[in-house]
């Protein structure tokens, strides 16, 4: 069987306890992502052992649009200078009680995989994430992700490399 399981947050998880070591992130989980998602602002899925509802990991993604100005000069090529149409992963966490044991590469390969499948459908040219610190940064940079000229803690990946890593979408 399966290590995680990951579904759209619903009522039945049990976020109560989740502790990243980030508090904001922590928060929003249990504060805000309902709302969000009523709101259609953001999605928010949930990692859990399966059939638990224990949350121990999440990710929220929303469209967003990123300034052409911050794209590294390699990115730029044949692009108009509009602003420039991404799947933006908010937030991504893991509790600390299974960090280390590949739930958060398992989270963000879930997001890819999704921002893959809405990449079929709607413009989207890049994957962008905003690094919580430089632990984060670090994590991000194993795949492959790179910083916006604005902040190095502002990181994409372009979609055409997102779809060389071959994952299976339904
Ligand atoms: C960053 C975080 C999501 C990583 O989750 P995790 O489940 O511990 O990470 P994984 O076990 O899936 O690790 C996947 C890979 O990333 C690497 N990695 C994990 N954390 C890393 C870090 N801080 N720096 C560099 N590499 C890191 C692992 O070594 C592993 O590489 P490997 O496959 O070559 O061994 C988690 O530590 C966390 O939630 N931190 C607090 C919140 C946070 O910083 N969120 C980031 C979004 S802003």
């Amino acid at each position: 069987m399966a290590t995680w399981a990951i579904r759209r947050l619903d009522k039945a998880h049990d976020r109560s306890s989740f502790h990243s070591g980030q508090p904001l992130l922590d928060d929003w989980l249990k504060e805000r992502a309902g709302q969000f998602d009523r709101r259609d602002l953001t999605r928010t899925f949930v990692a859990t052992r399966p059939n638990e509802q224990l949350a121990l990991g999440y990710y929220a993604i929303s469209t967003h649009r990123v300034i052409f100005d911050t794209l590294p000069n390699a990115e730029t090529k044949g692009l108009p200078r509009l602003e420039i149409p991404v799947v933006l992963i908010g937030r991504l966490a893991v509790d600390q009680s299974v960090q280390g044991q590949g739930l958060g590469a398992f989270l963000l390969i879930d997001a890819l995989r999704k921002s893959l499948q809405i990449s079929e459908q709607v413009g989207i040219r890049a994957v962008e994430v905003d690094a919580i610190d430089d632990n984060a940064r670090a994590f991000y940079l194993k795949f492959g992700f790179r910083s916006l000229l604005d902040d190095n803690q502002h990181l994409f990946l372009p979609m055409h490399e997102v779809r060389k890593l071959k994952l299976d979408i339904p």
